[in-house]
């Protein structure tokens, strides 16, 4: 496959590049010639994933800890690019978890925690660098969402509806920004090997999915590339979600969901 490359000096900044999608993102900018900005709160894997990435690719490499469930993170992050002399090109929009689950988690800060970190942050960093993206004429955005946003699931009821969401402010970015080469996707990947199971205390769920329904990141990530690329506002990751989709959208699975409910 030929690598479409940085076209001149440009600057990528990626949300939840200390692990999982984040990396492989990280990887496979740099490879096109991006410099790069890793965001996390874990600065010493941000570190060793910078290291990594200067060695191999021979491209700069900043990392800055951040815990994005701060409403004034973005903000923050937004000044200290500025501030090193650094001017966003390609955002990743990438950091995210399982979260708690609304009904059984009964303190409310996490949940708050959780909506910040998987919607208000992400809308918030598109408020900072978008509009100097117009300004230079050239921009790229991927929010990472997830086939979990396309349809419905009795799964905690907090991950999937602010994944929707990250689909609607996409394709509402993507229709306000017209012509302008500035390009907003939403990327849905199904189940992805990344550590965001493990970290959630789902390995059991994972461990009884079958295989077909998983992908790689190197996949899930180089779709998400080449969509964003090509200006398309929603990008299904994978053959099998990307046969699902319409199905989900046409809202034929609701009575087999609804069937599979727990109490149903
Ligand atoms: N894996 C899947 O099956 C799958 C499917 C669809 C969508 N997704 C989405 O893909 C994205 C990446 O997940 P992944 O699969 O790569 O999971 P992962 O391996 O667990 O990585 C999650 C990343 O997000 C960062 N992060 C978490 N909370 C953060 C916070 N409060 N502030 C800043 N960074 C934070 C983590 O870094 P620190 O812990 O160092 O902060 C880590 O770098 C997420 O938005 C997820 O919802 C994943």
């Amino acid at each position: 496959m030929s690598i479409a490359t940085a076209p001149s000096h440009r600057t990528a900044l990626i949300t939840g590049a200390s692990a999982g999608l984040g990396v492989e993102f990280a990887d496979q900018l740099a490879e096109r010639g991006y410099e790069l900005v890793l965001v996390a709160r874990r600065q010493e894997k941000l570190e060793a994933v910078a290291a990594d990435l200067s060695a191999r690719h021979g491209v700069d490499v900043h990392t800055i800890a951040a815990d994005l469930a701060d409403p004034d993170a973005p903000r923050a992050l937004f000044e200290e690019t500025r501030r090193r002399g650094l001017h966003v090109d390609f955002l990743v929009n990438n950091a995210g978890s399982a979260g708690p689950s609304l009904l059984e988690e009964k303190d409310w800060a996490p949940q708050a925690a959780f909506l910040e970190l998987m919607m208000t942050s992400v809308a918030h960093m598109c408020h900072h660098f978008i509009p100097p993206m117009q300004a230079r004429g050239f921009g790229r955005v991927i929010n990472v969402s997830s086939f979990a946003g396309r349809l419905a699931r009795a799964a905690g009821a907090h991950y999937g509806p602010s994944k929707a969401y990250l689909v609607a402010l996409s394709e509402e970015l993507d229709l306000m920004l017209g012509k302008t080469n500035v390009h907003v996707s939403a990327l849905c990947p199904g189940f992805t090997h990344t550590d965001f199971h493990e970290t959630a205390g789902l390995t059991e769920m994972k461990n009884a999915l079958p295989g077909f329904m998983w992908y790689d990141a190197e996949t899930v990530v180089r779709e998400g590339i080449e969509a964003v690329e090509r200006g398309k506002p929603i990008a299904i990751s994978g053959r099998l979600y990307r046969w699902l989709d319409p199905f989900a959208q046409s809202k034929l699975f609701r009575p087999i969901i609804k069937a599979l409910a727990p109490g149903r």
